[in-house]
């Protein structure tokens, strides 16, 4: 009972650890096998932000959530478009300022905002795909 709740900012900051470690990874190898490997990673970090944790929010409460899911769709236009020799700089600065603000703003304001009982709802949901 005393341990501390698991938050939903520390939760998706280890995710976007993973979908990092798998970018330099294509970054290191150019390989299309490790392109693959990015792909269903961030595509399975999207699922879970917009499923997982979006779904369960009051957009009205939190109306920037609509940004946000513009920039995935952005962000998996380009994604769509890369191949092993793409120049990956512009797709890379428009990931890295999409993470700093989900994790800097938006995930610790729903650690704050949120009620425990939709948190635990979030939470739960978020160890169902993560694992
Ligand atoms: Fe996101
Ligand atoms: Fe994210």
């Amino acid at each position: 009972m005393g341990d501390k709740m698991e938050t939903i900012a520390d939760l998706m900051y280890k995710d976007h650890e993973n979908v990092e470690n798998l970018f330099k990874e294509f970054q290191e190898k150019k390989s299309k096998e490790s392109l693959e490997r990015f792909k269903w990673t961030l595509e399975k970090h999207f699922f879970i932000e917009e499923k997982a944790i979006f779904t369960v929010v009051d957009v009205e409460d939190f109306n920037e959530l609509i940004n946000i899911k513009k920039e995935h769709d952005e962000i998996l236009l380009m994604l769509s478009d890369l191949d092993e020799n793409s120049d990956i700089s512009e797709f890379e600065k428009m990931l890295v300022t999409h993470k700093n603000y989900e994790d800097e703003v938006l995930y610790p304001k729903f650690d704050k905002e949120l009620s425990n009982d939709i948190k635990c709802q979030i939470i739960e949901r978020i160890s169902e795909v993560v694992r």
